[in-house]
């Protein structure tokens, strides 16, 4: 087996027992940011040690950020010491990584500093639509060039300067273009406020008021305001395991029989449970045990074996809630009833790879029936499926939601090109393992 290629055959027995995922990756990035800009030091606990927050981290230490690991083994844990709202100029350029997470939001960040700054990534990232952020900072006053092969695209050269607080209504339901616009307005003075057309993750949101900020919040949710230059104070925080790294698990225990697991600490944040509501919308055997809300909702989730899983049609408000879930969703559609409908998610068609060709094209290879439209898909379940040989097109979220397709798929399934796992699962093959074995 090479380094890049993992390999299942369909499961022997259940998935049982309990286990941890890692940290949440969209609450890490943030926790990162914030905390570099923070007066004081704080204890992190749980942080994602994947290779995309890790180098959100590396930025951030770039920057002057303090990272002590408490615990030599265990490099989830640290004291983090901030910067007091005066980051330094980085000698080197930036490496984002695989991470659109990482470059938007820093983008938010770096183009209110007083210096200059380059950040770059590589070639998934660097054929993402930067345009977005670059639109509404710029209005802002921001300094920032696109100098990639792709228009709009990474490299981002950023010659930093004082920010404009601005309104800025948001083209598409963005949680990344949400946080780069309140970052940056976090170093502008005045009022600054976007409307998002659909709800998106609000852990940014709930991260500034865990460090004391306040971020005026409409009742609908959809406008979100607040008054920047902001004092960020350190405060400590313990991230709760991702819901997305969790999906893998809800889906592959619900299709997979004799499965009975529960997943511990798992992020239950409202704005990204939507796929534990729409498996139960299929009939998945899912028990939610929430524990103490600490700014961000958590708890245990009980998943059980579903021996008949009936096909649903995902509604529009939903999509941007799970939209990291959708591959993994559509795995659990080929095990369904009926044909399941998933619209109006074109944004998936820039993620890190083309999640709508990617996801189409490798449940075709293992004999489920797609049909692919330009802003989403529709699976006909029950078709029983094989294995495959299959890319994952370097992208984490392709290669475990096919991983876990081969669980109950018959013969082998092998999933080429998966070495991105890392960027948001570190230890995904051995758990796979673990229950294979
Ligand atoms: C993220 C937001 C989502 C999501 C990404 C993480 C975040 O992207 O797909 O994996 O942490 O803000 P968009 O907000 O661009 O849809």
């Amino acid at each position: 087996m090479s380094d890049n290629r993992l390999s299942v055959t369909r499961a022997k027995q259940g998935l049982c027992g309990t286990l941890s995922v890692p940290g949440d990756k969209s609450i890490s990035h943030r926790v990162a940011i914030l905390g570099a800009l923070a007066e004081g030091s704080m204890h992190v606990q749980n942080f994602l040690c994947s290779e995309d927050c890790l180098n959100t981290l590396r930025a951030m230490q770039q920057l002057g950020a303090q990272v002590e690991l408490l615990d030599e083994a265990n490099a989830a844990n640290f004291c983090l010491s901030g910067t007091a709202m005066s980051p330094q100029a980085p000698v080197a350029d930036i490496d984002c990584g695989n991470s659109g997470t990482g470059m938007r939001l820093m983008a938010g960040l770096l183009a209110g500093l007083p210096f200059a700054s380059r950040m770059y990534g590589d070639a998934s990232l660097c054929s993402r639509p930067m345009k977005r952020i670059i639109d509404p900072l710029a209005l802002m006053g921001a300094r920032i060039e696109a100098q990639g092969r792709k228009p709009g695209c990474a490299p981002l050269s950023i010659d930093g300067t004082e920010l404009q607080p601005i309104h800025y209504d948001l083209p598409m339901a963005s949680a990344q273009v949400k946080s780069a616009v309140l970052l940056a307005g976090l170093l502008a003075q005045g009022r600054s406020s976007v409307h998002q057309p659909a709800i998106t993750r609000d852990h940014t949101e709930r991260l500034l008021a865990h460090f004391g900020i306040h971020c005026e919040i409409s009742a609908d949710g959809l406008d979100i305001a607040l008054e920047g230059p902001v004092h960020v104070i350190a405060k400590d925080i313990t991230i709760p395991a991702d819901i997305s790294s969790a999906a893998f698990w809800l889906v592959a225990a619900t299709i997979v029989p004799g499965s009975d697991l529960t997943l511990l600490n798992v992020g239950l944040n409202p704005t990204r449970d939507a796929i534990v509501h729409v498996l139960l919308r299929m009939g998945a055997d899912i028990t939610l045990m929430p524990k103490s809300n600490l700014g961000e909702p958590y708890g245990d989730i009980r998943v059980r074996y579903t021996p008949e899983l009936k096909a649903t049609e995902v509604y529009v408000e939903e999509i941007a809630n799970l939209i990291d879930e959708i591959p993994v969703l559509s795995v659990a559609a080929a095990f369904a009833a009926g044909t399941t409908k998933i619209r109006n998610a074109a944004e998936l068609r820039v993620k890190e790879s083309d999640r709508i060709a990617t996801t189409a094209a490798n449940l075709r290879a293992m004999g489920a029936n797609v049909e692919e439209f330009e802003d989403g898909m529709e699976i006909t379940g029950g078709a029983a499926l094989h294995g495959a040989v299959m890319d994952s097109h370097h992208d984490h979220r392709i290669a475990m939601s096919f991983l876990v397709a081969g669980l109950c798929a018959q013969g082998e399934t092998t999933l080429l090109n998966c070495e991105n796992i890392n960027t948001s699962y570190p230890g995904f093959a051995e758990h796979l393992r673990s229950f294979l074995s």
